[in-house]
């Protein structure tokens, strides 16, 4: 068995996983792993070294030479902080390359494994529940409209200081669930055995209070005395 005390979050882009996962970690007193950021990072550093995004093998030999830990929501990759940089527009608009290559998901997926092996984890992505964590006892699938999604895009970039149009964000979303949803290897996939969380309208409050009955329920590490 692998993992079964994890919490996998899986949806698409801007459903809100990041701040309902990590929320939710907090509250079962468990690790927050951000497995998107573990290839943001991988897409960060093949920029850095203008590696040719399209090159799989070079891609690869990069990703196995990367040291990325991504937990409790900042990322480092070989000991520097990139939580910002990885959120950089060049950064999402890179990412994909390193997430549609087989070969880079097979050694990120060894390493997400891993840190669930070793403790109780709630961890956020795309393949988490279907591919690294498929006996996992907690599953959800966190989901929002399109439109919803990319309203909220719209705050986080204004909150950067970055403008956007909400017709470019939207397509952008959209252009990224079909990327996400029609690749190959670890493509975005409900769960069959996923509870479904529908975000729209929801505060994060919400949201969180939800996976967390459902969590606490399922979790063999809470059923034991309550945790720190
Ligand atoms: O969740 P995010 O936007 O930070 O994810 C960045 C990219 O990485 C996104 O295009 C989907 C991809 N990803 C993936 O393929 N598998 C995961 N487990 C997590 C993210």
């Amino acid at each position: 068995m692998t993992g079964i005390d994890v919490v996998t979050v899986d949806g698409p882009a801007g459903a809100g996983k990041s701040v309902t996962t990590r929320a939710l970690a907090q509250r079962l007193g468990i690790d927050y792993l951000n497995t998107g950021a573990m290839y943001r990072a991988v897409a960060l550093r093949a920029l850095r070294e203008k590696i040719n995004l399209q090159d799989e093998e070079a891609l690869a030999r990069l990703a196995s030479a990367c040291r990325i830990e991504s937990l409790s929501g900042r990322t480092f990759l070989d000991g520097e902080d990139v939580t910002d940089a990885v959120r950089a527009p060049e950064v999402s608009q890179s990412v994909r390359y390193p997430a549609n290559t087989p070969s880079v998901r097979a050694i990120l997926v060894e390493q997400q494994r891993r840190i669930g092996l070793e403790r109780p984890v709630a961890t956020e992505g795309r393949d988490q529940g279907t591919v690294v964590f498929p006996d996992a006892r907690c599953k959800f699938y966190l989901t929002a409209a399109p439109e919803e999604r990319a309203r909220r895009r719209m705050g986080e970039l204004a909150q950067r200081g970055d403008a956007a149009s909400f017709d470019d964000v939207l397509a952008q979303i959209i252009d990224r669930d079909r990327s996400d949803s029609e690749r190959e290897v670890g493509p975005l996939r409900q769960p069959d055995d996923a509870t479904v969380v529908a975000s729209d309208g929801k505060t994060v409050e919400q949201v969180v209070d939800e996976m967390e009955r459902v969590a606490r329920a399922k979790l063999i590490c809470l059923q034991g005395p309550a945790r720190g």
